[in-house]
């Protein structure tokens, strides 16, 4: 590959409510350690009625579009499994929110939470027989296992957009990608089901079963010894998962090396702790909170992906880091969205939990003057959803 492709501007969402995890273990009379260790979450995202995929994804996306790219972006990618019609795709809203050209084709992907990976590699092979062009990729989800259930601990949401383009400020993506798929019932969302079926334990097997199996697939497909890596992030349904991934592997290095490894991944980790579960943005999250928070990064180290959606598709991949890609980060924005969050209280998020908008035909009216996000859902009217901006 001689132009370098990769990852040029990164936008974070996640709506301002939050439940604290010991206050919700204590509610489920659970120890706290079982969720703030156990589980590895201190806070989770709460999602208003008045966000869903698309306006989570507007209000992303919006950090990294100016006038310079406005014009540049060709393809919009949007990978969600929280798609608010089975025909018309997100990315069509999002083009009119965003007020993207008419010209930029649209389409939203699905393969769970891997299908921001499949944007990111997708987008990668189109600029690379575009090279002007410039790729919108979005992650965008709403994580719902449902009240007093196993999953509980897990839920969250929020939107990650990447630029994708030639000669990137934040991250290359290096040539070649390894990916296992099979066909496993580890979580599903059947058609008629609002909140995922999860059969947790496995799904936690698999995803090291599919880590271990790509990471090594890909050593053997480039010969990149696992020391070249200053940093591995893996997508975090919560982040005790990818601290399990990572101690599965680290016999193959030295001692020295597995301590870099995992220092890093506790700067990987930092945001992930804070929102919860995004599905398809969460290793774009993990990334970012990388990014911003390690003191280590420097230009031309390798950090290695792991992106795995159950059903299940697993790929693992390599970027490398780019000079200055800290000017790139809209640091403070990301510190306010996560700085500035309301906490709920537990029955408080139980109602707000319980108030999403029915999936009927009927009008509704979301509880969006709560909401003070640019980009906002009103309800719904002749089967239609109101998107809004302010
Ligand atoms: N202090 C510290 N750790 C504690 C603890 C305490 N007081 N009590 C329990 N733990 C630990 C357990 O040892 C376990 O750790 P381990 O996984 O390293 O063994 C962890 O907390 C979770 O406890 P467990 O009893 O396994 O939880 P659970 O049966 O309630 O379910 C999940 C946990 C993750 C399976 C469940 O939340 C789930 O189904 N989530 C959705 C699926 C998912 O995210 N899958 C990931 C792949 S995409």
């Amino acid at each position: 590959m001689n132009v370098k492709v990769g990852i040029d501007r990164i936008g974070f969402y996640t709506p301002k409510w939050y439940v604290d995890m010991a206050k919700l273990a204590r509610a489920r009379n659970e120890d706290p350690n079982k969720y703030l260790i156990g589980i590895g979450q201190r806070k989770q995202a709460v999602i208003p009625n008045s966000q869903d995929a698309v306006t989570m994804a507007a209000n992303a996306a919006d950090q990294i579009i100016d006038d310079d790219n406005r014009q540049k972006i060709d393809l919009i990618l949007f990978g969600t499994e929280s798609g608010i019609d089975n025909s018309k795709s997100a990315a069509i809203y999002l083009q009119h929110l965003l007020k993207l050209p008419n010209t930029v084709q649209s389409v939203e992907l699905k393969q769970a939470c891997y299908a921001m990976t499949a944007g990111v590699q997708l987008a990668k092979d189109h600029v690379l027989a575009h090279a002007d062009s410039q790729v919108l990729v979005i992650g965008a989800d709403i994580a719902r296992y449902g009240l007093h259930t196993p999953g509980e601990p897990t839920q969250g949401g929020g939107a990650m957009a990447v630029i994708i383009s030639a000669n990137p400020a934040i991250l290359s993506i290096e040539e070649g990608s390894a990916h296992y798929v099979a066909d496993i019932m580890d979580f599903w969302r059947p058609l008629y089901e609002t909140q995922a079926l999860v059969d947790g334990k496995y799904s936690s097997q698999q995803y090291i079963d599919f880590f271990q199996r790509t990471f090594t697939q890909y050593q053997k497909q480039t010969n990149l010894k696992i020391s070249e890596l200053q940093a591995i992030v893996f997508h975090l349904p919560y982040t005790k998962m990818g601290l399990k991934a990572l101690r599965a592997i680290l016999s193959k290095t030295s001692e020295i090396h597995a301590n870099q490894l995992l220092r890093e991944f506790e700067y990987s980790r930092m945001f992930n702790r804070e929102v919860g579960n995004l599905y398809t943005g969460s290793l774009y999250l993990s990334l970012l909170s990388l990014l911003i928070n390690s003191e280590s990064l420097n230009a031309g180290q390798k950090i290695g992906l792991f992106s795995y959606g159950s059903g299940a598709e697993g790929e693992f991949y390599v970027t490398t880091v780019q000079p200055n890609f800290k000017d790139a980060l809209n640091i403070p924005i990301i510190t306010k969205i996560l700085s500035q969050r309301e906490e709920l209280e537990i029955p408080v998020y139980e109602k707000m939990f319980a108030s999403q908008m029915p999936l009927t035909n009927t009008d509704f009216e979301t509880d969006y003057q709560a909401d003070d996000a640019k980009f906002y859902l009103s309800g719904q009217k002749n089967q239609q959803r109101q998107y809004r901006s302010r």
